[in-house]
């Protein structure tokens, strides 16, 4: 895909079937993972790769509004060692670089024909309970992997009206030009 089309076609993908992910395919969107930048280069992330229904249930059960999740093929655990990174200007730089990360799974994902979507409301105890994760190490995102199924039942239309809809601000409303 052009890398235009890459961008344009990515969505939040909330049903999945059951078709099976190909290895191959997981392992190509970590490997772009895997070569993401990162504060000084420390490359502070680690991903968890989840497939067994045990551990899909668990972190279902570890949100209030992705419970959804417990149908998914596959969920990437994106989880960040803060020791391998910084805080610079009260920012915590760890975020930083696995949101970067994250987001070129979600891109390679998306070149693949494979649907995923970022989860960020999660109970961090939990899924650190559920998947056996370190005490120091912290769990920035998670995302689910799979083959996308039509679903625009009555549930995926209030998710959007919570989640917003997938509107875009123009860029007049984004960006200044050399002051604020
Ligand atoms: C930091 C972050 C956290 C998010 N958390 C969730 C979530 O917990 N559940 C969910 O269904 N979508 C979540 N989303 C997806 C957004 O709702 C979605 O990106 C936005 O509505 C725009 O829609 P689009 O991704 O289809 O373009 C999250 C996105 C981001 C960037």
């Amino acid at each position: 895909m052009e890398f235009i089309d890459v961008i344009k076609s990515r969505r939040s993908i909330r049903g999945y079937s059951d078709r099976n992910v190909e290895d191959d395919k997981i392992e190509y969107v970590l490997e772009c993972a895997r070569l993401a930048p990162s504060w000084m280069n420390k490359q502070c992330w680690r991903f968890v790769v989840v497939r067994e229904r045990e551990g899909i249930e668990a972190l279902a059960k570890a949100s209030i509004i992705n419970r959804w999740l417990r149908k998914v093929p596959v969920i990437l655990v994106a989880c960040a060692d803060p020791l391998s990174s910084s805080k610079k200007n009260d920012m915590e730089y760890f975020e930083v670089d696995v949101a970067i990360a994250m987001e070129h799974i979600i891109l390679a994902a998306t070149d693949l024909g494979l649907g995923s979507c970022w989860i960020g409301e999660f109970d961090e105890k939990k899924v650190k309970k559920a998947l056996e994760i370190p005490p120091r190490i912290r769990v920035v995102a998670l995302t689910p992997i799979g083959y996308s199924v039509q679903n625009e039942g009555i549930l995926e239309k209030g998710r959007k009206i919570i989640a917003r809809s997938t509107k875009r601000k123009s860029l007049r409303e984004i960006v200044r030009y050399e002051k604020w």
